[in-house]
């Protein structure tokens, strides 16, 4: 539909009945001007930034959110009216509903992720990086106008308990209630934040837009009007980050961590940069409570890149007799020095946003009860009867289908190779559903950690578990894994690729200087309490391609060995627990708790099995990835890879 008057300025009347306070405040400086804002954004007025964001992108109306019950519905009805979001049988799956993304709209995209720091050697060579003001203009140009015709809600947010020592804030403005109620779940949203925003906490400014504008101007001075569609997006994409003034710019997704700004925008990469310049770390990292039949606690840490293991790690239902996992969290992990020589952390989100297939009763039952209501499915199928289903939810495949796409499936379908749930479709929930969360995860002083894990999805060479030498070698571990891809994000599944920390596309800076902050941590924390650190691999293929551990709930097995290894460091055991490898501490003889597994003939000899010519060809790659980073890479960790080479006999 067409019509002749340009619509503008009624928006803004509209703008200034709804929020005459907002239009009041005088600006506090150009959106956009070098300087604007101070290094942290300590002096920032968020209502003078709501005003100036309204101003650049041309909303019909502003709301600001309080978090609450009856916003969150008024938004599902909403969503329900506009096709957005399909309701579940409520008998089935009670408060639950499906949306459906548009099918060019399904994954980060970490081709158009920028990293906006002054220096470009602060952004290093993993991340593609952008020169401020060039961005800023270019992303000025796609904002301006970006949300006419829509609303643009205002959602102050805490990352971690609102006000705890190691939480942070943010405000972010977008123009998607799928995003909105999103973020709803997986931060903690409501005007207690914005009270502590009012008395002066520094909040992180991000601003989203889908990027489909209702109302565009043509060139002949009238506009076009155009009909909403279920999932609003635009083929330009932009994700951007500017570490220094900590603000976030996104537009046209509104899938994931693309739409979300408080998950791997601010949680790790504004977050990274922020921990580097205050002492803490910002982490791509689970955390658990293990307990043993002793009843003695010990929590864990562990970064796996993208799909690879963490929400399953999370909600681990131990097969080991006696042994309880607790979850804290399942993906990002705020860790801190602790005044008591301690390093503890905290789980800075309030939901999972967890990887559907392969999420069943068999691998994940934790999960599986997690997501049994209230919960917001996206771009997985839907049943005749008005529930879910995904690849792996159950053995077999329902006779049909409604698929990710909105397509008829059945499983022929499925066999000639059309999956009908997308392979990154997640399920949205509340971590407080989860049956197993700990009691203490929501302390705000966080809980102090005792080893760090790192693992990665490699078919060969990375043994299931081996402990690091040292904090040095542990930080070596961590900078060198490397990962086979998967649907996570764009690109080519399968491929091996480096994933330093499992932070490839969440470090805010220089991936080098990422590795020598570690270090410097280390080297602050009291040695008796540093936590150990481990690599685990739970995906290790035999000849015929199948996986030689059983993993999930098995995985418990190397829980239990790394938390006896953390008791012997601490004199509480004196039973030989490792023998040396060249790589790292393998269990030793009959210390890795098998009983009861049924493993072929030869399987622990090949999970455990290192070959030297394999790792030796692995250090050269190694050499070369540390070459991309320049001078940047510290001293100690070419000293930890000529020490594994000659580990290995190099000669
Ligand atoms: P993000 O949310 O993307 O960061 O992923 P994540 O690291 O939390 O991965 P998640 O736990 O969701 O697991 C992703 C996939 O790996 C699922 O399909 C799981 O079934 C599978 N997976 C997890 N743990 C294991 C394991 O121990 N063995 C095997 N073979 N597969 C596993
Ligand atoms: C990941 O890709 O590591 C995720 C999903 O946890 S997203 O929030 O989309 O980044
Ligand atoms: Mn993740």
């Amino acid at each position: 539909m067409t019509v002749t008057a340009n619509p503008r300025r009624t928006h803004l009347a509209a703008l200034a009945e709804e929020l005459p306070d907002v239009l009041a405040t005088p600006l506090a400086g150009a959106a956009f001007g070098p300087g604007a804002r101070s290094a942290v954004g300590a002096d920032r007025d968020p209502r003078a930034w709501v005003r100036e964001i309204a101003d650049l992108t041309e909303p019909d109306s502003v709301v600001w959110c309080d978090g609450s019950a009856a916003e969150k519905q008024r938004l599902i009805d909403l969503m329900v009216d506009a096709g957005t979001l399909l309701p579940l049988d409520p008998e089935l799956r009670p408060g639950s509903y499906l949306a459906r993304s548009n099918p060019s709209d399904v994954a980060r995209v970490e081709s158009r992720t920028f990293i906006c720091s002054q220096d470009e050697a602060d952004a290093g060579p993993t991340n593609n990086w952008r020169e401020p003001d060039v961005m800023r203009a270019e992303l000025r140009g796609v904002f301006d106008g970006s949300m006419r015709g829509r609303t643009m809600y205002v959602v102050p947010f805490s990352m971690g308990p609102v006000g705890g020592p190691i939480s942070q804030v943010g405000i972010q403005v977008t123009d998607s209630p799928y995003v909105v109620v999103s973020m709803g779940v997986m931060t903690r949203v409501g005007s207690d934040v914005l009270a502590l925003i009012d008395a002066g906490a520094p909040f992180v400014p991000a601003v989203h837009s889908v990027g489909a504008p209702l109302v565009v101007d043509r060139p002949d001075g009238s506009v076009d009007l155009h009909e909403d569609v279920a999932w609003p997006c635009n083929d330009t994409k932009y994700i951007a980050h500017f570490p220094e003034t900590r603000e976030i710019w996104s537009y046209g997704s509104g899938y994931g961590g693309n739409a979300l700004l408080g998950k791997k925008c601010f949680a790790l990469r504004i977050a990274s940069a922020m921990a580097r310049d205050e002492g803490w770390l910002a982490e791509h990292m689970l955390l658990i409570r293990a307990t043993s039949p002793e009843g003695r606690a010990y929590h864990l840490a562990a970064a796996f890149p993208s799909a690879c293991g963490k929400t399953n790690l999370a909600m681990l239902q131990p097969t080991v007799p006696g042994w309880k996992v607790e979850t804290i969290g399942d993906d990002i992990a705020w860790l801190r020095p602790g005044p008591d020589g301690t390093l503890r952390a905290i789980n800075p989100e309030a939901g999972f946003f967890g990887v559907a297939p392969g999420t069943g009763i068999d691998t994940n039952p934790v999960a599986v009860a997690t997501f049994a209501r209230d919960t917001i499915f996206t771009n997985v199928a839907l049943t005749d009867d008005g529930d879910v289903w995904w690849e792996g939810l159950t053995p077999e495949a329902p006779e049909h289908l409604i698929d990710w796409r909105g397509d008829d499936w059945t499983p022929a379908d499925g066999a000639a190779g059309t999956p009908a749930a997308h392979p990154n479709s997640r399920f949205t929930v509340a971590a407080a559903q989860c049956p197993t969360i700990a009691d203490t995860w929501e302390d705000p002083a966080g809980v102090p950690i005792d080893a760090i894990v790192f693992g990665g999805r490699r078919a060969t060479n990375v043994p299931l578990v081996a402990q690091a030498y040292s904090w040095e070698h542990g930080v070596f571990m961590g900078a060198t894994i490397s990962s086979e891809r998967t649907a996570a994000a764009e690109g080519a599944l399968g491929e091996l690729r480096r994933d330093p920390f499992a932070m490839l596309p969440f470090c805010g800076y220089n991936m080098a200087d990422h590795w020598a902050h570690w270090l410097s941590v280390g080297a602050g924390l009291d040695p008796a309490k540093r936590p150990k650190i481990f690599q685990v691999n739970w995906f290790r293929k035999g000849a015929d391609g199948s996986f030689l551990w059983p993993g999930f709930g098995e995985n418990s097995r190397v829980v239990e060995w790394i938390a006896q290894q953390v008791d012997r460091s601490r004199g509480l055991r004196t039973d030989a627990g490792a023998v040396t490898s060249a790589v790292g501490l393998l269990p030793a003889e009959g210390a890795l708790d098998v009983d009861g597994l049924d493993l072929p003939q030869g399987t622990l000899e090949a999970l455990f099995e290192v070959d030297a010519a394999s790792w030796l060809a692995e250090t050269e790659l190694t050499s070369e990835f540390f070459d991309t980073f320049g001078d940047r890479v510290p001293d100690q960790l070419w000293a930890q890879l000529a020490r594994l080479r000659s580990r290995l006999g190099a000669e």
